[in-house]
């Protein structure tokens, strides 16, 4: 597995995981909004394995404003989860941070997606605030943050 930034004919491979990822998908017009966006990246983790090769297992979009880098999104594909594609593309979103001086990283995590929890948790991401109802009654919000040195 390698990982690449996104382009636009990229965006119909990342918008299949999306749909099979969340309940709320980001649209397509979403999508391309990021790539325009000059303090936004949309990172891809591809496949260099067999038949699997050059497929899109997951993907995950930041922002790097003023000095904190905001994970907006991340997925795996299912056909690709449980395969190190998630802690692929947070390494690499922890590296550039570094590389690029942010002194924080900053994301919100339903309450009851214990998986995302449990990845950002490995990074040393700590739950910070709890945002009740945010995504709905009774869907909490956590907003996690990372001090980056
Ligand atoms: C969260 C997500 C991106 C993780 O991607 P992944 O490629 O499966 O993650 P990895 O294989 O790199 O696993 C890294 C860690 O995540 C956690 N994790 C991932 N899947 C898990 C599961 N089913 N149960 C518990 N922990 C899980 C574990 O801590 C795991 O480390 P471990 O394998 O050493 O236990 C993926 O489950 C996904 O796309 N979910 C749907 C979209 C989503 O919820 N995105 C987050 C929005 S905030």
């Amino acid at each position: 597995m390698y990982i690449r930034d996104a382009t636009y004919n990229d965006l119909p491979g990342v918008l299949d995981i999306e749909r099979l990822s969340f309940a709320q998908p980001w649209s397509l017009a979403s999508f391309r909004r990021e790539l325009s966006l000059s303090f936004s990246r949309l990172i891809l983790a591809v496949s260099d394995e067999g038949n699997d090769g050059g497929r899109i297992a997951g993907y995950l979009c930041r922002w790097l404003v003023a000095g904190e880098s905001h994970i907006l999104n991340i997925a795996a594909h299912p056909d690709f989860r449980r395969r190190g594609v998630g802690t692929a593309l947070m390494a690499h979103a922890v590296a550039e941070a570094q590389t690029r001086k942010a002194t924080l990283m900053i994301l919100e995590v339903r309450r009851s997606n214990l998986e995302a929890r449990s990845l950002y948790r490995k990074f040393g991401f700590e739950e910070r605030r709890l945002r009740r109802n945010y995504y709905g009654p009774g869907e909490d919000a956590l907003v996690m943050e990372l001090l980056v040195d």
